[in-house]
């Protein structure tokens, strides 16, 4: 299956890509919404390791995203192990001057057609900080739904937050009880 709508188009991440890869993770406002297992600051090394991590994913989990045919950022699933096994939590980022063009949007709503229709996933969840009121519209506008909130369940930056957890259902499963 392409994933590719418009100008945006998510593709295996490339050695190429490990420059401008640098270049967008290696900033403060990315930093403070993900993660600690970002590396922060963020080297082209970092960058390298990654995209070399990424080569051997069958089916493929880690995606870049590129805007006009040039890469802008990732995006990314962690599908689960065990009882699990048909879920997967979703993550993104992209570059800084790429923000508000409404391109994580496409690409959240790709990623997820991808995890239900190829992968036949049956839920796709993330977690946002609290503070992170951009990706939470982003996730709004894809059609994922607010859980709940896990009080005081995040350390970042030496200070504690709460997470908003969004999800979204297959909709090929929305009314089965069994596969
Ligand atoms: C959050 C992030 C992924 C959004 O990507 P994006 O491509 O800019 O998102 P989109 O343009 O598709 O949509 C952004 C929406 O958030 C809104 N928004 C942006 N900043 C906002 C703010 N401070 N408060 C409220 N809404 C905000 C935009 O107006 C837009 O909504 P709209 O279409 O209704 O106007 C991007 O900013 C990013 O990479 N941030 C750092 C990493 C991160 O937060 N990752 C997610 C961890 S859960």
């Amino acid at each position: 299956m392409e994933l590719k709508s418009g100008k945006i188009e998510l593709r295996r991440l490339q050695d190429k890509d490990a420059s401008r890869m640098a270049e967008f993770a290696n900033n403060e406002k990315i930093f403070r919404n993900v993660r600690d297992a970002l590396p922060h600051p963020y080297s082209l090394e970092d960058a390298v390791t990654f995209i070399n991590r990424c080569k051997e994913q069958d089916p493929v989990t880690t995606f870049g995203i590129a805007f006009c045919g040039e890469y802008v950022g990732n995006i990314g699933i962690e599908p689960g192990t065990d009882v699990y096994r048909k879920s997967a939590e979703i993550g993104y980022f992209i570059g800084e001057p790429y923000w508000n063009m409404g391109i994580v949007t496409t690409a959240l709503a790709l990623i997820t057609e991808y995890c239900f229709h190829d992968l036949g996933l049956i839920r796709v969840f993330t977690g946002v900080f609290e503070y992170n009121t951009a990706s939470m519209r982003v996730l709004e506008k894809c059609g994922f739904q607010k859980d709940c909130v896990f009080k005081k369940a995040v350390i970042k930056q030496n200070r504690i937050w709460d997470e908003v957890r969004f999800s979204k259902i297959n909709p090929a499963f929305m009314d089965k009880d069994s596969l």
